[in-house]
């Protein structure tokens, strides 16, 4: 594991930039593991600047999210798919046909998260994943746990994520209890991982990724077994580690 601290967010978020650049810039079909919440929304900014000052082609890029909640269908303005499409797919040349987030509305949940898997395979895999931490250390909508799951599945979301996750909702029990994430198979598969944290409340997450530990229960720490692991911090995040 590499890691990088910055003084800001925005340095960390033109440097993340960069490096997802970096992996279409030599693979035009590039396949980006994408993710949500407020961490990565300044690297989709940065992405986006590349694209206007014609530096940055999407338009034989693929891409496919990490999770999605269940119950909220892709308009929904907090679903997934929805944020993908304000934050980042709008404003690129990405053809949308290529962009690929869990379904949370599905009929048949288990037949679609099957099918997830499915087209990771057929997509060759993921060039670049990107990554942020939750405050417990989960990645997707891996949560800690005794036992984690290699493949897509249906998540029971932690208290604490629900919580965190609440700024979102008009009230935390709006949040829905329940996603669809991939497992740490495809993560662990990834050719490269980008993890990106920003703040204070990330700071005891990224120091499990320093310690000799390797445990189910901070799911982010396995990506010590990854052999391309990129962690971007800002100052706060790493405010407990010893450098
Ligand atoms: C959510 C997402 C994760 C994300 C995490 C941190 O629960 N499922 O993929 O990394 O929260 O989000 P934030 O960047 O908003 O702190």
């Amino acid at each position: 594991m590499k890691f990088k601290v910055f003084d800001s967010y925005e340095e960390l978020s033109a440097y993340s930039a960069e490096l997802v650049a970096g992996v279409i810039r030599e693979k035009e079909d590039a396949v980006l593991g994408l993710a949500t919440g407020s961490t990565p929304i300044g690297l989709y900014e940065e992405l986006i600047k590349l694209y206007d000052d014609k530096n940055l082609d999407f338009s034989k890029v693929k891409s496919i999210n990490l999770d999605e909640y269940i119950g909220l269908d892709g308009t929904h303005n907090q679903s997934y798919r929805y944020f993908m499409n304000l934050n980042l797919f709008n404003h690129i040349n990405i053809d949308k046909k290529n962009t690929h987030v869990p379904n949370g509305v599905a009929e048949n949940l288990e037949q679609s998260v099957a099918e997830y898997d499915e087209l990771i395979d057929s997509m060759g895999g993921i060039d670049v994943q990107i990554l942020g931490i939750g405050p417990n250390g989960h990645i997707g909508f891996n949560e800690p746990a005794e036992q984690l799951k290699l493949n897509t599945h249906v998540a029971e979301l932690t208290k604490e994520t629900i919580k965190a996750n609440a700024r979102f909702f008009a009230s935390e029990s709006d949040v829905p209890t329940q996603a669809v994430t991939m497992g740490m198979g495809p993560i662990m598969k990834a050719k490269k991982v980008i993890l990106i944290a920003s703040g204070e409340n990330k700071a005891w997450a990224v120091k499990s990724l320093v310690d000799d530990v390797i445990t189910t229960s901070i799911p982010a720490t396995l990506l010590k077994l990854h052999p391309d692991v990129t962690v971007l911090l800002d100052k706060k995040a790493a405010s407990q580690l010893e450098v």
